[in-house]
C-alpha cells in the first residue's frame, strides 16, 4: 500500500490534520515528531519540515528511509514575488530553484553542483490532483472564514518557487532577487525556505513530490508583521481544507 507523506513547515498548519487521523501513532525520529495514521481510508505520516533547507532535508529523508513513504506533499506559506502574486492566493508549484544557490565562476548561478540543473521538478500528475484539491479546499475554507462571502477573487497560481535560507523582508531585496533570477531566465511566482531542499531529496530518491504555498506577505517590510498572524488565520485552514480535498483525490491502491 503507498504511504503519503504530508508535510507542513508549522505545527498550526500539521494540528488540524493531526486531529483527523485515524489510529494515529505518535513518532520521533531525529528530534523531530511524525504521526503515522489513515486519513480518509489511506496511509498516511504527517511530519514538521521545521525551518530553512537543512531541516526540510533532514526531515524528508527520514519520511522516506525511515517511514518509507512513497510520496511527498508539502504545504505551507510563501511571500508572493511575481506580480500579481497576492496576499491570501495560492501556489502550487511546478518546479523550484534554490535562490541562494550560487557556486560561480565554476557553475552558472542557481545551479546545484553535479546535477546539471537549477529547478527540480514536482511531479505532474501529483501536482495537477493537487491543483484541483486547491481549488476545490480554498472555496470550502474561505466559505468557513467568510461565510457572509465578501472576500474578493480567489487566485490559484501555478508556477516556479524559490527557496532559500532567508527570510525575504525589504521591498528591495525582493527585488533585486527577482531580478537575479529573471536574468537567468526564472520566473518565480513565490519564496520560502525548505521547498527547493525537498524537491532535491525527492529527485534523489525517484519519488513524486508536490507543493503549494498560501501567500502570507509579500515578501518586502511589512513581511514580518503579516506573517505570524496569517499562519494561524488563514494558511492553517487552506492547509488542513486543501490536504483532505487532496487525499480525497488519490488513487485507491
Ligand atoms: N515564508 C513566508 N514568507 C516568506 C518570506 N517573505 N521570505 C521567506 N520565506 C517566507
Amino acid at each position: 500500500m503507498n504511504t503519503t507523506a504530508i508535510l507542513s513547515a508549522l505545527a498550526e498548519e500539521q494540528q488540524g490534520l493531526v486531529e483527523q487521523l485515524d489510529n494515529p501513532v505518535h513518532v520521533q525520529r531525529a528530534g523531530r515528531d511524525f504521526w503515522r495514521g489513515d486519513l480518509l481510508g489511506h496511509q498516511v505520516v504527517l511530519g514538521l519540515s521545521k525551518i530553512g533547507k537543512v531541516a526540510a532535508a533532514a526531515t524528508a529523508t527520514v519520511l522516506i528511509e525511515a517511514f518509507g513513504v512513497n510520496r511527498i506533499v508539502f504545504t505551507g506559506v510563501a511571500g508572493g514575488i511575481g506580480p500579481g502574486v497576492n496576499v491570501g492566493d495560492v501556489v502550487v508549484a511546478t518546479d523550484f530553484v534554490q535562490h541562494d544557490m550560487d557556486a560561480s565562476p565554476l557553475y552558472p548561478r542557481y545551479e546545484v553542483p553535479l546535477y546539471g540543473r537549477s529547478r527540480f521538478h514536482c511531479d505532474s500528475a501529483l501536482s495537477a490532483i493537487l491543483l484541483e484539491a486547491a481549488r476545490a479546499g480554498v472555496t470550502r475554507a474561505r466559505a468557513q472564514i467568510h461565510p457572509n462571502g465578501q472576500d474578493g477573487r480567489l487566485q490559484v497560481h501555478l508556477g516556479l518557487v524559490a527557496s532559500g535560507d532567508r527570510f525575504v523582508s525589504s521591498e528591495s531585496e525582493s527585488r533585486l532577487l527577482l531580478e537575479a533570477l529573471q536574468s537567468s531566465g526564472l520566473e518565480p511566482l513565490a519564496v520560502e525556505m525548505e521547498g527547493a531542499a525537498v524537491a532535491q531529496v525527492c529527485f534523489d530518491y525517484g519519488i513524486p513530490f508536490a507543493a503549494m504555498r498560501t501567500i502570507s506577505d509579500r515578501a518586502d517590510d511589512q513581511a514580518h508583521v503579516d506573517v505570524p498572524r496569517f499562519v494561524t488565520e488563514v494558511a492553517s485552514r487552506y492547509a488542513q481544507a486543501i490536504m483532505l480535498a487532496l487525499v480525497a483525490r488519490l488513487p485507491r491502491n
